[in-house]
């Protein structure tokens, strides 16, 4: 396995620099996006939960599971919200015993390169309920600029989904702005 291919822990201290910086952002369009498209009956899985930021949010509308792959994102989650379960799981192989109506993420997909991105949805697949739907946002590249030689995240353009979504139909793909104009899109997929 190439170094890219292998999931970086990160330290207590990312975490920290990581909930700091979110002070200065708070773009709220993603979570709004969400539930403005998503039933509340609906029983959500988020992957790569991070502080717990959406999850917060989420959790006050839907019954959802948070989960990271992170130990120290992880044990930061269930610091801050104590006697609430997140479970350890890669985004890469998604196992988990439950099956979900939503898998959503927000700035996670971009850490997989195309061939596990591949592997991610097939993995998504097999535990999303019959008609299950997939919401993920993911940070848009510039295809002038070179896709992921050397970068720590892929660039992905919605197109890239589009060669790689499997059995999944995409429902909408939304072009959106986190720092500056169209750098974001989220993709809505359906099983
Ligand atoms: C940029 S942060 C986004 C966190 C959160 N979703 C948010 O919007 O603040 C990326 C998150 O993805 C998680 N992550 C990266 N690769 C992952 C993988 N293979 N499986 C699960 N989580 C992963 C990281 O641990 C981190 O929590």
């Amino acid at each position: 396995m190439s170094k890219k291919q292998e999931f970086k822990q990160y330290s207590w201290l990312t975490t920290k620099i990581y909930s700091i910086m979110l002070l200065f952002f708070k773009n709220t369009f993603v979570v709004d996006t969400f539930i403005e498209k998503v039933d509340q009956s609906k029983e959500v899985l988020e992957i790569g939960s991070g502080t717990g930021k959406d999850y917060e949010t989420l959790s006050k509308h839907y019954n959802i599971t948070g989960s990271d792959y992170s130990d120290a994102f992880l044990k930061t989650l269930r610091k801050k919200f104590k006697g609430q379960q997140f479970y350890k799981i890669n985004a890469l192989t998604m196992e988990s015993e439950k099956h979900y109506d939503v898998i959503y993420s927000n700035k996670v997909l971009q850490h997989l390169t195309p061939e596990q991105l591949e592997k991610s949805l097939i993995a998504q697949y097999e535990i999303l309920n019959k008609d299950g739907l997939l919401f993920h946002a993911i940070w848009k590249g510039n295809p002038n600029e070179g896709k992921y030689e050397g970068l720590p995240d892929v660039q992905y353009q919605p197109e890239d989904i589009d060669k790689i979504k499997g059995r999944f139909v995409i429902e909408e793909c939304i072009e959106y702005k986190e720092m500056n104009d169209n750098d974001s899109f989220i993709v809505i997929l359906r099983k």
